[in-house]
């Protein structure tokens, strides 16, 4: 008989009612791919998007779903000319397939091994399965897009979030100045994070703070909240300067505005970048919440609030 898996799944798309807790069996391996059993999956608003049905004209997926696509664990299996990592070493993976059908809320997955980078070694299973999703948004938004330079300023625009936590400190670790923007209660964690200054969304106007704290604008706004608090945030954009948006695909935007939507795409070498940062003590993950298996609609319910601080994680 083949190897079984316990895994959180779902049937059809819709409320957290969908999610069972199931039996599956664990998929042949292929050519490159290896077992991974996942020590700790990271829970991000995509994973409750996806269940609801919103991505499905534009992901293609195949029932049973596994939500989750971010994990750390321990290569189990590898196999035919799957090379780059031993039996037993501590991976982790932001594990999106051209597919959506096997996640990362299970006790395994089979991943392809190109998509896998070492675990940075000095910190917990909970907080490496924060960083994949996050840590490469972040990444791909203010330096592939964004092309952040040392010395310049970015607004972030829900930056105690799990894209704005890593984004902050990236922007650090680079050398830029950052303006975080959250609530009030999550100021604090901003400043600990490296923010210079934090904006309260609640009940002030984003663009005129901003302005009064950098006269000249900013040269990147990283925008992880989008609505009112953007279009608010516009005005303090430099006349030369770059918005990239996570949520906003530009449709409403000025067409002299330089503009990128940013998708986050699977990259092993970043995830290589970002255990050095953590490594080297510059990035590090706050996981407000664990969750167990049996608990992973709970946890998205949670993530579903979009006001969640810092990360949660599936521990299976
Ligand atoms: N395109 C992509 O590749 C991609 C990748 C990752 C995420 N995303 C999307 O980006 C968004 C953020 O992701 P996440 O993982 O960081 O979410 P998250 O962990 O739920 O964080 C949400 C953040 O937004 C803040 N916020 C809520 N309402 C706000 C408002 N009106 N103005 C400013 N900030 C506000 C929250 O702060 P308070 O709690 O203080 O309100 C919190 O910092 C989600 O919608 C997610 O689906 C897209």
């Amino acid at each position: 008989m083949k190897k079984q898996m316990k895994a959180a799944t779902y049937e059809e798309f819709g409320g957290p009612e969908k999610i069972k807790i199931t039996t599956l069996e664990i998929p042949e391996l292929g050519e490159g791919e290896v077992l991974v059993r996942i020590k700790a999956a990271g829970v991000n608003p995509v994973d409750y998007a996806v269940r609801e049905g919103y991505l499905k004209d534009f992901l293609p997926y195949e029932f049973p779903v596994i939500p989750g696509w971010d994990m750390a664990g321990v290569i189990e299996a590898r196999g035919f000319s799957a090379r780059r990592f031993s039996v037993g070493d501590e991976v982790y993976a932001y594990a999106r397939r051209p597919l959506v059908h096997y996640g990362t809320f299970a006790e395994y997955i089979v991943l392809p091994e190109t998509y896998l980078a070492k675990k940075p070694k000095n910190i917990s299973w909970e907080e490496a399965a924060g960083i994949p999703l996050v840590g490469l948004t972040a990444y791909q938004s203010m330096f592939d897009a964004g092309q952040l330079q040392q010395g310049q300023t970015v607004l972030i625009l829900g930056a105690s979030g799990g894209v704005g936590s890593l984004g902050i400190q990236q922007a650090k670790a680079k050398g830029a100045k950052v303006i975080g923007v959250a609530s009030e209660k999550n100021h604090g964690y901003m400043k600990e994070l490296g923010a210079d200054h934090t904006l309260d969304y609640k009940d002030t106007n984003i663009g005129e703070a901003v302005k009064k704290l950098v006269p000249n604008g900013v040269d990147l706004i990283f925008d992880c909240a989008s609505g009112e608090t953007l279009e608010q945030s516009l005005p303090a954009l430099k006349p030369n300067g770059t918005l990239v948006s996570i949520l906003n695909h530009g449709e409403n935007i000025d067409k002299n505005i330089n503009f990128h939507y940013v998708f986050v795409e699977p990259n092993a070498s970043q995830l290589d970048e970002l255990r050095e940062l953590a490594e080297s003590g510059q990035l590090k993950v706050h996981v407000s919440n664990t969750y167990t298996l049996d608990e992973a609609a709970e946890a998205l319910n949670q993530i579903q609030s979009g006001h969640t601080t810092g990360k949660i994680v599936i521990v299976p």
